[in-house]
């Protein structure tokens, strides 16, 4: 059974009636629906219902506010249609899929611990692995409420293998299941590809990398994706990690560094708790500004980590240094 839901204005699709989401009916139609993070946690799935059943499948997401709420906006990652519908939404190009998600039992072949906190895992799914370098999965680890989303660190590959870089975050109900619950050889859900800020077609202008923490996973899928060109150009890539205990996960990167077409910077955020470390502290993205030390709009820019660090790279390069908008490509690990 499908129903048809009717863009005000615009596009009318169907949606299978067992898919779980607005969004992923919408994206797997090929609509251009505006999403980010796709787990009920950014807000930019937002729209309004004008007709027809719609349930929430999360009430108290906290992409909606209090006067979302109350203006009775709803988010497309967390809404599932149960008939015919009519949403207001602006669509935008910018969020066409570029390649729509499929959904996949992934058996886990292997947990390698990176970090005290971070471990690579890879997964294989009974298909060709299609996503674009820097896009992400959604993983559905067991006992856990909805989805948790989860960049992709490798390449595109016809053996069906998706690695991942996950932190086990202190309380988190899907990482924790992720890292104890689930068996080598066990299967969990992976639905994907998702995300918008993944490797562009290659452009005159060099490539600048930018990762916090986790967010190394798919800047590593980036730069791996772009020294797999023939004219790469050269790559600036910029790791910000807390203490030295963290650098376990540098060893990937120091391997692409050995191609002289990475440049890698690793900055620690927090050296008061390593005294041995001689390589730079502070922010990354000070870091960063420091390194290049010129006219920032060069480059093509892409970041992945936790809020605070995108926040302060949005600010450094469209505020201060006026980088054009269609350089900018980040992912915030909400
Ligand atoms: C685009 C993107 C890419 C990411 N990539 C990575 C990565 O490569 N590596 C990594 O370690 N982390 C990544 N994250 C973070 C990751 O998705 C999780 O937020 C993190 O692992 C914490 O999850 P948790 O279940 O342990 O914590 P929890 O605090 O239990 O859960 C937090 C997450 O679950 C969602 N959630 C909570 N409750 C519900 C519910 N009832 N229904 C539906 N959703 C719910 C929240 O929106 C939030 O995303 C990424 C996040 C995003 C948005
Ligand atoms: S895409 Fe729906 S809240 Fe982020």
């Amino acid at each position: 059974m499908e129903y048809q839901i009717t863009i005000e204005g615009g596009a009318t699709f169907s949606v299978a009636a067992e898919e779980d989401t607005l969004l992923r009916g919408a994206l797997r139609a090929g609509v251009a629906l505006p999403h980010e993070c796709s787990v009920g946690g950014c807000g930019a799935c937002r729209f309004d219902v004008v007709d027809g059943p719609m349930e929430s499948i999360w009430p108290e997401a906290p992409g909606l506010s209090e006067r979302d709420r109350k203006r009775g906006k709803h988010l497309a990652c967390q809404s599932r249609p149960l008939g015919d519908c009519t949403i207001r939404v602006r669509c935008d190009e910018a969020y066409r899929p570029a390649i729509r998600p499929e959904r996949w039992p992934a058996e886990l072949l292997a947990r390698r611990a990176l970090t005290h906190d971070m471990s690579e895992f890879t997964f294989q799914v009974p298909a060709t692995a299609e996503f674009r370098p820097g896009q992400y999965a959604l993983l559905y680890p067991p006992h856990t409420p909805g989805a948790r989303a989860y960049s992709m660190a490798n390449l595109p590959n016809g053996d069906g293998i998706w690695k991942f870089v996950i932190r086990r975050v202190p309380g988190g109900t899907g990482s924790n299941a992720l890292f104890d619950q689930v068996r080598i050889g066990q299967r969990v859900t992976l639905d994907g590809p998702y995300g918008h800020a993944y490797l562009r077609d290659g452009t005159a202008r060099d490539i600048v990398c930018i990762a916090g923490g986790s967010g190394l996973a798919p800047m590593l899928s980036v730069a791996r994706g772009a020294l797999a060109r023939a004219n790469p150009g050269r790559i600036h890539f910029f790791y910000g990690a807390r203490t030295q205990a963290d650098l376990g996960a540098t060893a990937a990167l120091e391997e692409l560094a050995e191609d002289e077409r990475l440049a890698l910077s690793v900055v620690l955020s927090a050296p008061e708790a390593t005294p041995a470390w001689r390589g730079p502290t502070g922010f990354v993205h000070a870091e960063l500004e420091r390194v290049l030390a010129q006219s920032l709009d060069r480059f093509d820019f892409y970041f992945a980590g936790p809020p605070p660090m995108i926040e302060a790279v949005q600010e450094l390069l469209m505020h201060k240094h006026q980088v054009p908008f269609g350089q900018i490509h980040f992912d915030r690990f909400v």
